[in-house]
């Protein structure tokens, strides 16, 4: 049986600079790969983070599973229906992502109301004489007082504008929600009732959450399971208590080391995280992580590693992931 959410080597590309200048310098065309071959398969109700630094691919991940950027090659499905055909609008639907930033993704001159009410209407949710009812019982499920529908989004709080963004999205009925950064604008007092009501909404709804991060602590907050990822690839999918007991990647170990709290031991011969990531256009050979790894041996400027492991949940691409604590021997 196929699973609920399955996305196959999903990879997204995007032109940067000139394709002309590229032509005339006998050059390939500029592509910039965001998304390099993702795959991974998730059940109604999983809670899957997404984790990396800034610029590893995770908002294109979420923007090429919601339909807001075009897919250069791969597949998705949702409960079998393919997600990429145009065919697939009404299933598009079903994935919806609450953004980073409630105030620039609300409109400032409608009312909460008038944005919701516009929603059901134009695609046709409920009957027009429930489309009032539905307003109520969304700011009700955001844990939001009615009143607030009769108000635009600058006269609330972060966090209430934030709420009105999971509303929006729970508009459209979603099976899938993808929250990306959903709490990173937000002060940090607002951000643990933010996460709370979206692991509510996640059980009580039945919903497949998706939450992307590029904070370690929010993600495990929140995440049954996480999958870390580098500079466009995913290099370790694992539970989320396997991942923080014995992380396997030498990234996932650096970025942990980076934040005590982890209490991640260095293995010998392991440093905190340096230097930024190399640029997607310029790849190194083999593993893509190899300039900065503590433990790069001659093999892995050879060879590009698998995300490969035990499990479809205890991956890691290393050469050396599956051994002692990701040494090499
Ligand atoms: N529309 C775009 N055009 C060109 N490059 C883009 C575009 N969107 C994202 N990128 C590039 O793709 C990579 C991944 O970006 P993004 O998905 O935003 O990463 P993250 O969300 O992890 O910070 C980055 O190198 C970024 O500069
Ligand atoms: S394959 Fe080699 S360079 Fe890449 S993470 Fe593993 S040890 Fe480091
Ligand atoms: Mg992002």
């Amino acid at each position: 049986m196929s699973a609920f959410l399955e996305v196959r080597d999903l990879t997204v590309t995007f032109r940067v600079g000139s394709a002309l200048k590229a032509r005339l310098q006998g050059e390939p065309p500029p592509d910039l790969t965001a998304v390099d071959g993702i795959s991974f398969t998730a059940e109604r109700g999983d809670s899957i983070g997404i984790v990396g630094e800034s610029g590893c691919g995770k908002s294109t991940l979420a923007k090429a599973i919601t339909g807001l950027v075009p897919v250069a090659s791969g597949s998705l499905h949702l409960d079998g229906e393919p997600l990429l055909a145009k065919r697939a609008r009404a299933t598009m639907r079903r994935v919806q992502m609450v953004f980073q930033d409630p105030s620039s993704s609300l409109n400032p001159s409608l009312t909460i109301e008038k944005m919701l009410s516009e929603l059901l209407r134009v695609h046709r949710i409920v009957p027009v004489d429930k489309v009032a009812d539905r307003c109520g019982e969304l700011m009700e499920l955001v844990e939001l007082p009615r009143n607030l529908l009769k108000v635009r989004p600058g006269r609330l709080s972060g966090g209430q504008r934030q709420r009105v963004g999971i509303a929006r999205a729970l508009a459209l009925e979603p099976d899938v929600l993808i929250a990306d950064e959903a709490v990173a604008a937000l002060d940090v007092s607002v951000q643990a009732p933010v996460l709370n009501l979206l692991n509510s909404l996640r059980e009580n709804l039945g919903l497949t959450l998706m939450f992307i991060s590029h904070d370690l602590a929010v993600v495990r907050y929140v995440s049954d399971r996480v999958i870390v990822m580098y500079l466009g690839k995913a290099v370790e999918d694992r539970s989320t208590s396997e991942l923080f007991d014995d992380p396997r990647h030498p990234y996932t170990r650096a970025l942990m080391a980076a934040a005590p709290k982890f209490g991640v031991k260095k293995a010998p011969g392991e440093s905190a995280l340096k230097g930024e990531p190399p640029s997607a256009l310029k790849l190194p050979s083999g593993c893509r992580f190899s300039p900065r790894c503590p433990i790069a041996a001659e093999v892995c400027q050879q060879r590009e590693p698998d995300l490969t492991g035990p499990s479809p949940i205890q991956r890691a691409a290393c050469h050396f992931a599956w051994e002692a604590r990701g040494v090499p021997s």
